[in-house]
Formats: structure tokens, C-alpha cells, sequence
């Protein structure tokens, strides 16, 4: 019944120009305010660091958006204490108490969702639209997580006579979020505040190049009333601190997206125990994919083309659900890749914040390095459709589509995480979805298609976590379709599910003898 009265917050409408405007203006206004420090808060308070590193604009890498003061591993230690500390008292608030805390939080993120679009799109070069609906995002993830932490606290109750049976949830303790640059607010929120609606204190580590924007959320967090030593922001390099900060003894969980080779590694070391620790850790990770849409010969292809091309080069390819690979059916296979083409080619390549770019920057120079190697090789390994040019001022690759692509090739296994494409033949349906189920990941996947058993065949045997038929496979909305995979894709439950706030808590259970 909580899922009934919940509601997704509406995307700004830049059609409108009484909301256009204010978010134009949003990035200038923060164009103002470029290059501050931002310090970790520890127990409360701003600290300082000696270490820090300049997180900047990938659409222009000369300007920087704020230096960010990383911790060192003393500072991890006592902000690990202070949530130590702060747990007994933040595990006794009323869930309900907690839930109100992240409703408000929501209320900010809404205020603020022009200037947070802004940052977000000049800290990690993401066109304004997806931005925004990022913030959409974030803000769903703290309304729904609310919900469903009063939905669970009551528990069960199994009473016969002469007997009461209760069945409750309590917190884990200290919860260590570990998050990506690629969704660098929705992500990141999204764990941190399940974590803390269920009564854990939550240290949020995020991923180095995007710390500016998790430094708004650690104001919203605090102004909205989380308590000091509850919610922590813990900027760190993650090879070193945040590796520490995993095997500690004192942490409970960890939340971790990300890469799958992180993914794993985070996985094993959380698994040792440490000298004086007295539990298992639980590990959360969702990790990376190689995300398929089938085309068979009933697709409507203007709405093939259009959702490949969306799901293919939106935020450049860097999304974990991103289509790169496309798997089409002999008959139609020529007439595709064509329209595959054109249609790529009508993308605007540029300039993340200016209004009009449909396809950005990569995040950083070893992203750009990285996938023009993978160019390179698909070189080797089939053919090149088509290959944009690449701005030369900043972090850019243009879209490049690769045709012929055997499915087994580096391309067509690799996660490469930026704007490349491999289309490959299929002779049927059959061997279309035994190449789609081909690789090591298991997140998103999709089928374009009017032929009733084809979907059915899919529904039943397509090993993805999401799968979306005659739609694109990006922008998975919070309790409409809960996110994640499997296989080497992840472990753990749907991020915006019903199962997703079970993983942070404790079940007990009760039995009274009267
Ligand atoms: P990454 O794995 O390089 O970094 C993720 C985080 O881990 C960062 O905060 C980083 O500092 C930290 N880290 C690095 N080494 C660590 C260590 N040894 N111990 C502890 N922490 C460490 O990933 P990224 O480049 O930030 O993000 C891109 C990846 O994330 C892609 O593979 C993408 O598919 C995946 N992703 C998955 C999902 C999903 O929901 N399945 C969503 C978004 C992104
Ligand atoms: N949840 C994000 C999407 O669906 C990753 O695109």
C-alpha cells in the first residue's frame, strides 16, 4: 500500500521556459563559484587534509571545479570511531523519525535541482536533461526508502496461545558506501540514505573525480537533520584509504558500485576477518555489463534506431545499463546498420553544458586512452560503420559504430564504457538471443520485436536483471523498475526495489512463552 502513495518526482520541463530558464542560469550562477576546497566531515566538522587533488571539468580540463582534501588513513580511523559512537543512539530514533529525515533531505535536493543539474554537469560532463533527471533520481531514492522503512518496521507477528512470536529488523551498525563518478549524485544518495533510513551509521566514499557534488549532498544531508557521526563524508583515494576502510574491523557492510575488477576485489578483502572483528561483513556490489538489444525482423525500426542510439551513446556510453552490442537478424541486418548511421551521425558531439549536445565528454584522460584503444583493436576485429570526429579541447571520443563484430571479439565481450558500438549478425532469433546471453554480465538487455513467442522466449530465457522490450534499455526509474544485475554484474538485491532495504538490516525474531 506504501507503493501506492509513493510517487516519482516529475523532470524539470525545459520545454517550458519559466523552467528553462532558472536552469540556464543555474550554470552560471555556479560558474561563479568554481575552485573552492572541500574538506571531509568527520564527527561533524569540516577537517582539513593533507592531501587533496582538483576535480575538473572533462568538457574543459583546465577549469576546476573544487579541490577536494582526501583522507588519510588516522582521519579514517576516527571517523570510523565517531560512527561508533554515534550508532546506539541513531539505531534508537524512531524509524519513522529517520524516514522524515530523508523526506526532508528530498524537499532540498527539489529546491536545489537546478544548481545540483549544474554541478553535475560540469563535474563529470553530463548533458543537462540527464542531469536533471539524476536529481529526479536522487531525490525518488530518499521518498522511496522512507516508504519503505515504515512499511517494514512493524515486523510480523505469529501468535498462538500461550505463546507471542515477533519478527522484527535491526540496523547492521556502520555502513561504508562506496560510488561511482557515472552517476555521481543518484547512486551515491540512493545508498547512502538506504543505509541510514534503516538505523546504520553510513560513511560515504565517493569516487575521486566526482566528490564536488557529494560535498552538496553532505549539506543537504546535514541541514535535513542527520546527526553528526551518522552520516559521514569520507573523500579518499580508493586503492589506498577506501581499501582500508573495507577491512577494518569495525565496519558491517559495504555498498559498493562500481567496476566488476573493484567489484571483486572489495568483495574478497571484506570476506578476511580481521583481528577483533566479531562478524561477517555483508558486501553489496554492483558492477559492470556488456549490455545487448536483440532486432528481429518485426521490429519497428524507427524505434530500434532511435532507442539504440540513445542507449548506445547517452552520457557517451558511460552507463552501467549502456547498450554495446546490438544483435540483428540476418534479413534486416544491411538495412539496420545503415539507418544505424545516419542516425548516429545526426549526433551533437560538444561541450556538456552547452544546450543543444546530445553526446558530451568521456570522464578523464585514462577513460579517453582506454577507449581509443578498444577502437583500435575493434579496428583489428571488424569493421568500422561509422567513426565521428573528436573535439579537441577536452576529455572527448566521438561515437563510433563497429559492424561485422564476431561475438566473441574483445569489443563484443570487454566492457568499455564510453561511446562505441558493435552491431553483430545473427541468423535467427535463436542464435540472436544465445549470443546476447554470451558473455560474463547480466544487467540490462533489450528486444525490439512484434513477434508474441520472440518476447515470450526473451521474458523466459534473456539473462539480464532488466530487460526492456521495444523501449531503450537506460534510466531505470526508482520502484518502477528496480535496477541491477547478476551474474558477474553484481551481487545483491534491485536498487529502488522491495528487497533492496532487507540487505541493511538485521532480522530477529521473538518468541515469549506467557
Ligand atoms: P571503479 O570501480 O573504478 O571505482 C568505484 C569506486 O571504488 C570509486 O569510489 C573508487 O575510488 C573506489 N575504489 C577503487 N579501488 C578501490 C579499492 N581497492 N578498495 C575500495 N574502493 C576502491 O568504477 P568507476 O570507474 O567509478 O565506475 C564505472 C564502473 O561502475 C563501470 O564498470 C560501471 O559499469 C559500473 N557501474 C555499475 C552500476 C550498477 O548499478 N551495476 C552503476 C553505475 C556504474
Ligand atoms: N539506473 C541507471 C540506468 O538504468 C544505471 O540507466
Amino acid at each position: 500500500t506504501h507503493q501506492a502513495h509513493f510517487q516519482n518526482v516529475p523532470d524539470t520541463d525545459y520545454a517550458d521556459l519559466a523552467q528553462r530558464q532558472p536552469a540556464l542560469q543555474a550554470i552560471a550562477t555556479v560558474q561563479q563559484q568554481l575552485g573552492k576546497t572541500y574538506w571531509p566531515l568527520i564527527n561533524g566538522e569540516y577537517q582539513q587534509t593533507e592531501a587533496q587533488v582538483d576535480s575538473v571539468n572533462p568538457s574543459n580540463p583546465i577549469e576546476v571545479i573544487g579541490r577536494i582534501g582526501l583522507m588519510s588513513q588516522a582521519q579514517a580511523d576516527k571517523a570510523i570511531a565517531a560512527a561508533k559512537v554515534a550508532f546506539p543512539a541513531w539505531q534508537r530514533t524512531p524509524a519513522q523519525q529517520r524516514a522524515n529525515i530523508l523526506r526532508k533531505a528530498a524537499d532540498l535536493l527539489n529546491q536545489r535541482r537546478a544548481e545540483l543539474a549544474a554541478w553535475i554537469v560540469l563535474e563529470v560532463g553530463k548533458p543537462l536533461r540527464e542531469a536533471d533527471g539524476e536529481v529526479s533520481e536522487a531525490i525518488d531514492f530518499c521518498r522511496y526508502y522512507a516508504d519503505e522503512m515504515e512499511r517494514l518496521e512493524p515486523g510480523h507477528s505469529y501468535d498462538l496461545a500461550g505463546e507471542t512470536n515477533r519478527y522484527h529488523y535491526r540496523p547492521r551498525g556502520i555502513v561504508l558506501v562506496i560510488s561511482p563518478w557515472n552517476f555521481p549524485l543518484a547512486i551515491p544518495t540512493g545508498m547512502a540514505v538506504a543505509a541510514l533510513v534503516a538505523g546504520n551509521c553510513t560513511l560515504l566514499k565517493p569516487a575521486e573525480v566526482s566528490s564536488v557534488i557529494i560535498a552538496k549532498l553532505t549539506e543537504i544531508l546535514v541541514e535535513a537533520g542527520v546527526p553528526k557521526g551518522v552520516f559521514q563524508y569520507v573523500p579518499a583515494k580508493g586503492s589506498t584509504v577506501g581499501a582500508y576502510m573495507v577491512k577494518h574491523p569495525d565496519i558491517h557492510m559495504i555498498t559498493f558500485t562500481g567496476s566488476q575488477e573493484v567489484g571483486c576485489r572489495i568483495y574478497a578483502d571484506a570476506a578476511i576477518l580481521q583481528p577483533g572483528q566479531r562478524h561477517l561483513k555483508q558486501v553489496v556490489a554492483e558492477m559492470g555489463g556488456k549490455n545487448a538489444i536483440i532486432i528481429d525482423e518485426s521490429a519497428d525500426l524507427d524505434q530500434a534506431v532511435q532507442g539504440v542510439v540513445q542507449s548506445a551513446f547517452g552520457y557517451s556510453g558511460q552507463k552501467c545499463s549502456a547498450c554495446s552490442r546490438v544483435i540483428v537478424v540476418e534479413p534486416i541486418y544491411e538495412g539496420f546498420v545503415a539507418r544505424l548511421v545516419e542516425a548516429t551521425r545526426s549526433l551533437n558531439v560538444g561541450d556538456a553544458a552547452h544546450p543543444s549536445t546530445q553526446v558530451g565528454p568521456v570522464i578523464d584522460a585514462t577513460a579517453r586512452d582506454r577507449i581509443k584503444s578498444y577502437i583500435e583493436q575493434g579496428k583489428s576485429e571488424a569493421q568500422v560503420a561509422l567513426e565521428m570526429p573528436t573535439p579537441d579541447t577536452g576529455y572527448f571520443v566521438g561515437p563510433v559504430v563497429f559492424s561485422e563484430v564476431a561475438p566473441t571479439a574483445a569489443i563484443a565481450q570487454e566492457e568499455i564504457f564510453g561511446p562505441v558500438l558493435s552491431v553483430i549478425r545473427a541468423k535467427n532469433f535463436a542464435e540472436a538471443l544465445a549470443i546476447a546471453n554470451g558473455t560474463q554480465f547480466a544487467l540490462t538487455g533489450g528486444l525490439y520485436s512484434r513477434t508474441p513467442s520472440h518476447i515470450q522466449q526473451a521474458q523466459a530465457e534473456f539473462e539480464v536483471g532488466n530487460l526492456y522490450i521495444n523501449r531503450g534499455i537506460t534510466g531505470a526509474i526508482v520502484a518502477r523498475q528496480p535496477f541491477g544485475g547478476f551474474k558477474l554484474s553484481g551481487v545483491g538485491s534491485k536498487a529502488g526495489g522491495p528487497d533492496y532495504l532487507l540487505q541493511f538490516l538485521e532480522p530477529y525474531a521473538i518468541t515469549e512463552n506467557i
